[in-house]
């Protein structure tokens, strides 16, 4: 049976010393406490960190700490202290978090930080290497691991790899300020199947690929040189039932069963039946938006003033990441602006801002999350956001408001809530006031939807979905890979092709025999490909034909010494071997003038666009085209050209970044039936990577070994993946 592993930065439980021993306790955060509910299914091992420094560690005692985890099917991964300082406080929170929540200002681009995320990430990659087995899924996460699918993928082939990233992925006019975006996007390349929690993050991400790395993108299928992989949305939920049946139990607590948190609570309730509780918790996080926050609760308790000794904002801050600089400043910000608050508008029987810089027991959360009227959630940016979530399935009566960030993942699902603008205190305030004043009935209704709506979508339900996402993939994958030449069937190819007397082979130019190049004129045959041609051109039983949408002057001029045949212009010109050009139809150019200027409005439009003449067609190249604007301009040409054509006998050829407008009546496939007449060749090789090229695999006869250059659907009966493919099969072909 496979298992599924997961690989973390942070294991689901850290430890702690505890005097004489080491202590487990749950991790915090939205990665650990969402996965915490699911990994034992799975059958496989958590990787991770422990969050301890191995400088500290005597070799008995990582023992012991290995021996703890295993228990808990978790295997460490130990950091020294230089390591924590580079590649996790460094490199993951000085560089990846601050830039992927936009805040580009707090970025330390450290080459040293950079050089110790790759090593790091390669100890993740390694101690995953030795658990898995072919056939087993590994789930990597988060944006401390980047690197960590591709340094697997490489060595393992055969498992299965999920990435799940749990912050936001940033538009790529934020994300190319990195130096080493490459290298992180090759990095999460790596994966079959990637995972966000939002649709925006999934498209920022295409967005970089494409322009970054030029790899096509149809639909949520990114197409790399020999695999394709899939990205999708995947919205993180909660462990629903978890929190409603603890909320469902707090309520039926005797006064000694309950915590003294819970007694706290109730006595702030009884000076007055009036009295109201706000809940805020998060880690503290510049991107919580926790100033924020307190400056508009504090102009809420200056414009609602009826509200004064009557509401109380309880914010639990937990500690996090305190040896970045940034969460140093921050932590004084925080504390400074509480002492404010509660020094202007506090007294002996009212403090507006309950604060706790600690993390607390679950139970206790959860007696927040059941107390509090309204939970008031401002980040300035958040992946998702799984506290707003937990306070909804912990409203077991269906009261309560949330007022939540419209920066924050989660408010896709949470249309119901009241949405703020983090940076807009006025806006909050009278949020704040609007939730306090609202309706009980009013409140049901929304928490109702809200509810269901979470319930259904719970963290079961998110990891099911990703896996079967990760099951998805291997069956896109397997039928792209299906018509691959193996090296058997290269071998009875090859067998064939040496026992054939009379062969034809048609090859096809731009993508089989040569790479694409962002200049056409640049793509002249290289010395290997000549010597190759003239290889297969000196055995007299071969007859070779460059079949091509290329014009007749390059062609000749680059093959023209070889004893080949040329068709060109997509089957209008033939050029026999010592013979002249001639035209395989009677075709007519006098529609170019009608058709020309609306090509010439798109390349004043598209910048780095042009047009090719050629002499029975029209070609308008976008591969240089910054690639969504090409993607968009060449849909809208097409239609625009359809529209135009209608009257005409008149074709529009799609190519590779090519749109190719020319005389109707003749293609790649008739050319070449024409081509063969009633000569009997024994053996029919026809390559090509486009869909020009279908034409000719279809209308070669059935015998023909046709062959498709790349990945994508086709007509052809086998598949390779690219031109050096090509060229080592022409090869095993010229050594017969
Ligand atoms: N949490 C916790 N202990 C605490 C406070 C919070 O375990 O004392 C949990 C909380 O229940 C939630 C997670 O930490 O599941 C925070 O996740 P969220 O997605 O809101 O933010 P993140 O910390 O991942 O940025
Ligand atoms: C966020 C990140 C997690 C991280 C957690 C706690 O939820 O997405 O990857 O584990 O914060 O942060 P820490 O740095 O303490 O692991």
């Amino acid at each position: 049976m496979s298992k599924i592993h997961i690989v973390s930065n942070r294991l689901p439980l850290s430890i702690s010393r505890e005097e004489e021993s080491f202590e487990l306790s749950p991790s915090v955060g939205g990665l650990a406490t969402g996965m915490r509910s699911i990994y034992k299914e799975y059958g496989g091992k958590w990787i991770g960190w422990p969050g301890l420094a191995k400088d500290d560690l005597t070799e008995d005692e990582i023992v012991e700490i290995d021996d703890k985890l295993v228990t808990e099917d978790c295997l460490a991964v130990h950091l020294s202290k230089e390591e924590i300082n580079l590649y996790y406080e460094g490199f993951s929170n000085n560089v990846i978090w601050p830039l992927f929540h936009y805040f580009a200002q707090f970025c330390d681009y450290n080459p040293d930080y950079w050089e110790a995320y790759k090593k790091v990430n390669q100890k993740f990659a390694q101690k995953a290497l030795e658990t898995v087995d072919d056939g087993d899924i590994v789930w990597i996460h988060d944006y401390q691991l980047l690197l960590v699918p591709e340094m697997i993928k490489s060595v393992k082939p055969n498992v299965t790899i999920g990435f799940f990233l749990h912050i936001p992925f940033p538009s790529f006019e934020v994300f190319r300020i990195l130096p080493w975006r490459n290298e992180l996007i090759k990095g999460m390349l790596g994966s079959d199947l990637i995972g966000f929690h939002t649709y925006d993050y999934e498209r920022h991400f295409f967005s970089s690929v494409r322009r970054l790395l030029g790899y096509e993108i149809s639909f949520n299928e990114i197409h790399l040189e020999d695999r394709i992989i899939l990205a999708d949305a995947f919205p993180m939920g909660i462990d629903y039932d978890k929190f409603e049946n603890l909320a469902k139990d707090i309520t039926h607590k005797s006064l000694q069963e309950k915590s003294e948190l819970h007694r706290e609570l109730e006595k702030y309730f009884l000076v007055s039946p009036d009295r109201k509780l706000i809940l805020s918790i998060d880690r503290l996080d510049y991107t919580k938006g926790i100033p924020n926050r307190l400056h508009a609760f504090e102009k809420f308790l200056n414009k609602y003033p009826e509200f004064r000794n009557q509401v109380s904002l309880i914010m639990l801050v937990v500690p996090s990441r305190d040896e970045v600089e940034q969460y140093k400043l921050l932590k004084s910000e925080i504390d400074e602006l509480v002492g404010r608050i509660n020094g202007q508008y506090g007294d002996v029987n009212y403090t507006p801002v309950w604060y706790f810089y600690r993390s607390l027991p679950f139970e206790n959360l959860i007696e927040l999350y059941s107390t509090s009227d309204v939970a008031l959630i401002t980040p300035v940016r958040d992946g998702m956001n799984l506290v707003a979530k937990e306070y909804i399935a912990c409203r077991v009566n269906q009261s309560g408001v949330l007022v939540i960030s419209e920066m924050a993942g989660a408010v896709k699902e949470l249309g119901e809530a009241i949405i703020i603008n983090p940076n807009n205190e006025d806006e909050i305030a009278d949020s704040i006031n609007q939730a306090l004043t609202m309706p009980l009935d009013e409140q049901r209704r929304r928490m109702k939807y809200l509810q269901s709506r979470i319930r259904r979508y719970d963290v079961f339900k998110w990891s099911g979905e990703f896996i079967k996402g990760l099951k998805k993939v291997e069956g896109i994958q397997q039928h792209f890979l299906a018509k691959r030449i193996t090296s058997s069937l290269s071998k009875e190819l090859v067998e064939k092709f040496a026992s054939a007397k009379k062969r034809a082979i048609f090859l096809d130019y731009d993508g089989t025999l040569v790479g694409f190049n962002n200049d056409p004129q640049a793509a002249s045959p290289d010395e290997e490909l000549h010597k190759l041609i003239t290889k297969l051109e000196e055995n007299e039983k071969n007859t070779v034909t460059i079949i091509s949408g290329r014009d007749r002057e390059t062609l000749e001029k680059w093959l023209g010494n070889h004893k080949v045949n040329l068709i060109v212009e997509h089957g209008v010109w033939l050029k026999k071997i010592g013979e002249d050009w001639k035209m395989l139809d009677n075709i007519s150019s006098t529609w170019k003038p009608t058709i020309r200027p609306l090509l010439e409005n798109f390349v004043d439009r598209t910048p780095g666009t042009f047009i090719e003449e050629k002499n029975y067609s029209l070609v308008w190249h976008y591969r240089n085209a910054e690639p969504e604007q090409g993607e968009l301009r060449a849909n809208e040409l097409k239609d625009e050209l359809r529209n135009m054509i209608a009257n005409h006998n008149l074709e529009i050829m799609e190519g590779n970044k090519v749109i190719e407008v020319k005389a109707g009546g003749i293609n790649k496939g008739i050319a070449a039936q024409r081509f063969l007449g009633d000569d009997d060749y024994d053996f029919i090789l026809a390559m090509g990577d486009d869909w020009t090229d279908e034409y000719m695999f279809r209308e070669l006869p059935e015998s023909a070994y046709t062959i498709k250059v790349g990945l994508k659907k086709t007509e052809a009966s086998y598949k390779v993946e690219s031109v050096k493919s090509v060229r080592n099969l022409l090869k095993s072909l010229g050594a017969e």
